[in-house]
């Protein structure tokens, strides 16, 4: 009687995986496969979520509900990472960004660089036929996972007053973002495997990566009826049976840069209603950039003018709404960003597993603040601080730095604390998990941390 149920178990064991059809979900591009999966990526087929792939990596994992009703285009993640560049594509980079002109020049050649190809593609890489640019994989659990559409993932909505809104007025906010070459090989290093190596995380010279960044904010939003965003490159969404119509308002470049203490060099744009280019794309306007967080410098020293910020730029041909929304102390920061923190301190946290973004409740005074404004380079990890006292605390956690990228602590966060599966790779969770446990990446008694430890803008 045992052994019949045994044997009978693993009959249905090996047996089931090629039951096949059972297992194919509907709403994906054609010729791609389009797998039911769980919420977490696990192949099953009662879960409610679609996976589509057309390589290794899923382009998207979606709930059913959601997609169904969609005719229009799919999101193809672009993930044939090279496995080597020269770093020589970078035109930017004898560009001298310390001074007002230099980094206005600096930031238009990033973002004419981003554009080149990629306007007439749609942001679509597999249309253009420009320069290679690719996305960061497994960006595709919990709430601001990527869409289905264009591969968005929801970023920090904005509430009014804050940006000009009406008072308890609520944009969202949705952004995708690309790498060039170089910054691709360490994503193919990273990834090589369902597992991320953590390793060596660093991005090359040569190095840079941008995001474009869509709002569902209206004239009406806005308390003085003025629309922020009139005539700005538009797309749609799709969320269970409702399209919605989101517009350019930020452009956000990060570009590696050897010859500072952050190694990076982070800017922004945002759109400028009053510019008249013929093409949309180019009504976006330098709002600055900064390759340092001012270390020591404090809001209130700003405010007495007894300090000034040597570190960041903004640029004079910053939109009037985004120039009035900069990060802690003036630091550089853009429209839709926390405005407690900035580009660089919020981006200096990235590492496995995650660090708090911006100041916890706890870190009241400037001067516990000012653990978050240090020029930590790239290879270093920012560290851990303890929720209550705020104070810097080791774990007893190896931590491993990210290089600034949010992406990829995004990423590496999904697989390794929330133990996300691949359900491209035909991986079998259960034997990913046991080598996980064997390489110490967690015990076999970790728990899964709680939805609300998810890296969120
Ligand atoms: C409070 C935190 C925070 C601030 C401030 C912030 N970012 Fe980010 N950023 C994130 C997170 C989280 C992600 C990854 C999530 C995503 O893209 O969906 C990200 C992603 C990015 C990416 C994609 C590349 C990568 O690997 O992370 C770029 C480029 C970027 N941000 C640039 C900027 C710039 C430029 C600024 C300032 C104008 C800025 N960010 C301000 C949190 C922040």
């Amino acid at each position: 009687m045992k052994l019949k149920a045994i044997v009978s178990a693993s009959i249905l064991f090996f047996v089931s995986p090629s039951i096949g059809t059972a297992q194919e979900a509907t709403g994906c591009a054609s010729g791609t496969r389009c797998l039911k999966v769980t919420k977490d990526g696990k192949v099953d087929a009662a879960g409610t979520f679609v996976a589509q792939c057309s390589g290794r990596f899923p382009d998207f994992i979606a709930p059913q509900a959601r997609i169904n009703g969609w005719a229009g285009e799919r999101f193809r993640l672009s993930q044939n990472y090279p496995p080597a560049d020269a770093g020589t594509d970078a035109p930017w980079r004898t560009i001298d960004f310390r001074t007002p002109e230099g980094a206005d020049a600096y930031v238009l050649a990033l973002r004419d660089y981003a554009y080149e190809g990629m306007i007439e593609a749609d942001f679509r890489p597999e249309a253009s036929a420009g320069r290679r640019w690719y996305h960061m994989p497994m960006m595709n659990f919990g709430s601001g996972s990527r869409e289905f559409v264009h591969g968005l993932t929801e970023e920090r909505p904005v509430t009014g007053p804050e940006l000009g809104l009406k008072s308890g007025v609520r944009i969202r906010d949705f952004a995708v973002g690309f790498y060039n070459a170089a910054a691709a090989t360490t994503i193919a290093r990273v990834w090589a495997a369902d597992d991320p190596s953590l390793v060596n995380t660093a991005f090359p010279p040569g190095s840079m990566s941008f995001k474009v960044l869509f709002s569902t904010a209206q004239a009406a939003d806005f308390a003085d009826g003025i629309d922020r965003l009139a005539g700005a490159p538009t797309w749609q969404i799709y969320e269970n049976g409702q399209t919605i119509d989101v517009r350019l308002m930020q452009m956000d470049v990060a570009a590696a840069a050897p010859d500072t203490q952050t190694g990076w060099v982070f800017g922004t744009l945002a759109y400028d209603a009053s510019a008249a280019d013929t093409s949309t794309w180019r009504r976006m306007r330098p709002v600055g950039l900064s390759w340092g967080n001012d270390v020591g410098v404090k809001p209130s020293e700003i405010a007495a003018g007894t300090k000034k910020l040597q570190e960041t730029i903004v640029s004079s041909l910053a939109p009037a709404f985004a120039a009035q929304h900069l990060g802690w102390a003036g630091r550089m920061n853009g429209p839709v960003d926390n405005p407690v923190s900035g580009c660089l301190s919020c981006h200096g946290t990235s590492q496995s597993p995650r660090a708090p973004l911006i100041p916890m409740n706890s870190c009241t005074t400037e001067d516990q603040k000012l653990f978050w404004f240090r020029n930590v380079p790239g290879s270093v990890a920012f560290g851990q601080v303890d929720q209550s006292t705020c104070q810097p605390s080791s774990s007893g956690n190896p931590m491993a730095a990210l290089d600034y990228s949010l992406q990829m602590a995004v990423a590496v966060q999904n697989v390794l604390q929330f133990r996300e599966v691949n359900p491209c790779a035909g991986a079998d969770p259960m034997r990913t998990r046991l080598l996980r446990v064997w390489k110490g990446d967690f015990a076999v008694d970790d728990q899964i941390p709680p939805e609300s430890d998810r890296i969120q803008r």
